[in-house]
């Protein structure tokens, strides 16, 4: 597969749609970002990289990060995870409450924020400093020790964060939180604000595409698991736009509200694209158009 030149094709055939949407703009950090990027990178299993555009320059990964806190609770020991957290798709926006009270405090899926809280929540407890973890382990998958936090975008989410807190706080009424709500949602936005390129998105990702082999070939998902975090990105992975998502692009994917989207070919391999400009419901403009090419001009995806 000559990666490359479908890259390049596909960032040609998007160029009308690069700067549709809007930034997210309930985290002010992230309004300021200019919507005109677009970069999108390719990484085969065996850890070749390929790049068009704006592929090596850093952007906040927000939610993408929950597939990675999510596959570590997994790697960790967290079995009972799911007696704590669903996995249907919630067919709401990614920080209703709505749900919540009347499904007794157990959030639809790991991907909605409020899944996503008790995916942090259970990293948590099982490794005193689940930001570092995570970093730490980002930093070694994508073979890029310079990853960081961006405080700004830290500091922006916290002082806009009543949603999240609300979610937080409700379900720890539910006795589904265990650490004091402040630590977990310290935790949880400085997850969201790790900078990250396309480049070390796909990289970082690749052990979903390996059925659960790390950078350094070592195990640290069973297949099994790694299908159901897989299964889990088509699912739920775009939020309310999961069933648009799929029909279009047929591939797991997880998108964050930084415009970025990381989809996985099982076995062949990583795709991150990035574009600032959000649709109605938090999902790239661009981005989804670029992976829907991308399904269409290979025939890879996993239908
Ligand atoms: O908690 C939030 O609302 C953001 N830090 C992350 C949300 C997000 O990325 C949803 N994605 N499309």
């Amino acid at each position: 597969m000559d990666y490359q030149s479908v890259l390049e094709r596909i960032a040609n055939d998007v160029a009308p749609q690069i700067g549709r949407g809007r930034p997210a703009e309930y985290i002010p950090a992230l309004a300021a970002v200019d919507r005109r990027h677009f970069g999108m990178a390719a990484a085969d299993i065996d850890g070749r990289v390929y790049g068009v555009g704006d592929w090596q320059r850093p952007f906040s990964t927000q939610s993408i990060t929950k597939v990675f806190t999510l596959a570590l609770v997994l790697a960790t020991g967290g079995d009972d995870l799911w007696a704590h957290v669903g996995r249907e798709p919630s067919g709401n926006p990614f920080n209703s409450l709505v749900q919540l009270e009347y499904e007794n405090g157990i959030p639809r899926n790991p991907f909605i924020n409020a899944g996503a809280l008790v995916v942090t929540d259970r990293l948590q407890t099982l490794t005193g400093d689940a930001s570092s973890e995570l970093l730490g382990f980002l930093r070694q998958e994508s073979g890029n020790p310079d990853l960081a936090f961006d405080p700004k975008v830290a500091e922006s989410e916290s002082a806009h964060g009543d949603r999240n807190a609300a979610l937080a706080h409700f379900m720890a009424s539910y006795g589904n939180i265990t650490n004091p709500v402040p630590t977990l949602l310290d935790h949880y936005f400085w997850q969201c604000a790790i900078e990250m390129s396309c480049a070390d998105l796909a990289l970082a990702a690749r052990f979903l595409a390996r059925h659960g082999i790390r950078a350094d070939g070592s195990r640290l998902l069973t297949r099994s698991e790694a299908k159901q975090i897989n299964a889990v990105m088509l699912t739920c992975g775009t939020y309310d736009a999961a069933g648009e998502f799929a029909h279009r692009v047929g591939l797991p994917g997880k998108s964050g509200v930084g415009g970025g989207i990381v989809a996985v070919v099982p076995g062949r391999c990583t795709l991150c694209v990035w574009s600032p400009g959000l649709d109605a419901r938090g999902n790239s403009v661009a981005g989804v158009a670029a992976l829907d090419r991308f399904t269409t001009l290979t025939g890879l995806s996993v239908f």
